[in-house]
């Protein structure tokens, strides 16, 4: 005599192969005439209880019919799908799929970022990173603006809190509100001249409207060594105007005053809709209104920021420019960048057009 216990085990070793198996013949396997279910159905014979066991096999029939219905449901959701994708049934797998995976592409700055310093590198400006958290001795002192300097005013620093501050003993950091800081960190590194570097980093100052944003991005540009003049650093900067903006980009220097350089310079480039001339068919350029745009700041290297560094100034001289990549992005023609927080905002539909 078989046991209850023992039926009930063979009846759901049975159901799970049932459910697992893929066989194309399935419905013979288990539910045919000489299938497995009527083969364990026939040992009822060996069973004392034939009322429960009769149940319990009405039950595993139910069971796999269940099973049986699923997977011919499951046919025929993967036909129609064939169907839909290919009329006459067949299924092509050369075609490329129906919905391309979107390529993404690198954000506009960082773009415009590697085209400068590809530029510049040509002209032999090594790219260096300097810290963007500094000590206010690098970003400030070391640059000729003593603490309480008047000249600090223009650079809304943000000053970064730490612990002992308070005591005045320990020094001031900032978040760097200009690349300057890379001029003392890159004589300090190479201690003596030739010096020729490209510094490019994030920026911070406490503004924001349609054409700062609180984080920006500046480039800095070093070069000192002997005989050096404001004529190399004026061919430097129309060699940048031309590759950057395009052929007959002209630059334009006026005095101007920075406390690390003397004397100082602003930039200005030329419009490239008007070609410098502020009027277009008569009327007045809607790009730049006078001919030319005001992009940054240079001038020669000043003394005392040479003896900062330990550089003899009767031996060495430099020049020194920099300026602010998203203006200098916004300014090339057709762009018409309205609000230059759009880069940072996070808008695909804005970014995606680059
Ligand atoms: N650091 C200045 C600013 O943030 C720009 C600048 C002016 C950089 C003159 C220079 C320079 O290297 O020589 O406005």
């Amino acid at each position: 005599m078989m046991q209850m216990m023992d039926l009930e085990t063979k009846i759901a070793q049975l159901l799970a192969q049932a459910q697992a198996d893929q066989s194309a013949d399935w419905e013979t396997k288990y539910l045919g005439k000489k299938g497995l279910f009527r083969q364990l159905a026939a040992q009822i014979r060996e069973v004392e209880d034939k009322k429960l066991a009769g149940e319990k096999f009405n039950q595993l029939k139910l069971q796999l019919e269940e099973i049986l219905s699923s997977k011919v449901n499951d046919q025929k959701a993967d036909a129609a799908r064939v169907q839909t994708s290919s009329p006459d049934k067949t299924v092509d797998l050369t075609l490329p799929a129906d919905d391309k995976e979107p390529a993404g592409h690198l954000h506009p700055i960082t773009q415009a970022i590697e085209e400068i310093s590809d530029i510049f590198a040509r002209l032999g400006f090594i790219r260096v990173r300097h810290p963007e958290l500094d000590l206010d001795e690098n970003v400030f002192e070391r640059l000729n603006m003593a603490p309480n300097h008047p000249a600090r005013d223009e650079w809304e620093t943000f000053f970064v809190s730490h612990p002992g501050e308070a005591s005045g003993k320990l020094p001031t950091w900032v978040m760097t509100p200009h690349t300057s800081n890379g001029q003392v960190h890159e004589m300090k590194r190479l201690g003596q001249p030739p010096v020729r570097m490209i510094n490019i980093g994030r920026c911070y100052r406490r503004q924001q409207d349609a054409t700062h944003t609180q984080m920006f991005h500046q480039f800095e540009g070093l070069l000192i060594d002997k005989g050096i003049n404001i004529t190399h650093l004026k061919g430097v900067l129309d060699y940048f105007a031309r590759e950057f903006y395009g052929v007959g980009t002209k630059s334009r220097i006026r005095p101007f005053h920075f406390q690390f350089t003397e004397p100082s310079f602003e930039i200005d480039f030329s419009c490239q809709i008007c070609g410098g001339t502020g009027e277009v068919d008569g009327q007045k350029c809607k790009f730049c209104k006078s001919g030319w745009h005001e992009v940054g700041g240079a001038g020669m290297v000043h003394p005392n920021v040479l003896r900062a560094a330990g550089i003899d100034p009767e031996i060495y001289t430099g020049f020194a420019f920099g300026w602010g990549i998203e203006r200098t992005y916004t300014l090339r023609p057709g762009l018409n960048i309205d609000d230059i927080r759009n880069f940072y905002n996070g808008n695909l539909d804005f970014l995606q057009q680059f």
